[in-house]
């Protein structure tokens, strides 16, 4: 496995669709294990391909790995739950709101509050090629929208504007 460069703000690629991948090969695998471990050592909870420089459907993420301190003031990691969600296309989303404070490793330091949708429904291929349906809440599903989102080439920045917009 190995750590990639996060594209950063004013990268072109960041504003660009991902296209679909249509075979889980080894170079897919591959991209999604260096993915995690790009994010994981930046203390990511979530990344899309293209923050890689990679124009492919695939995110990964991890909700249950976010950095704690113990009784004695330590830092502590929780088990690590990663997920890889190939094509992932929303296909339910909650008429029901949640607004949360939102960042991106290719927006280092700059966070926003950003409206999504507490429930959504996710269809996807795993890492192994088969299909796969997932109905998720809470962080689970703000980071999956977060993440779909840069697949469509929007980051939560144009989230952000949109809100201010509506007001
Ligand atoms: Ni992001």
């Amino acid at each position: 496995m190995a750590i990639r460069t996060i594209r950063l703000k004013g990268d072109d690629i960041l504003t660009k669709k991902a296209k679909k991948i249509e075979v889980v090969d080894e170079k897919i695998k591959t991209l999604a294990n260096d993915m995690l471990e790009t994010m994981y050592s930046n203390d990511g909870i979530g990344l899309a391909a293209c923050q890689v420089g990679m124009l492919k459907a695939m995110i990964v993420y991890d909700v249950k790995w976010i950095e704690d301190t113990d009784s004695k003031g330590r830092k502590i990691k929780p088990k690590k739950e990663p997920h890889i969600l190939i094509n992932p296309i929303i296909t339910y989303k909650s008429k029901s709101m949640v607004e949360v404070e939102e960042g991106c490793l290719s927006f280092p330091n700059e966070f926003d509050n950003v409206y999504r949708h507490e429930k959504i429904k996710v269809e996807y291929t795993d890492i192994n090629g088969n299909k796969k349906v997932k109905s998720v809440s809470g962080m689970e599903s703000v980071v999956i929208q977060h993440e779909t989102d840069h697949l469509e080439g929007i980051v939560f920045l144009d989230r952000v504007k949109e809100n201010k917009n509506i007001k």
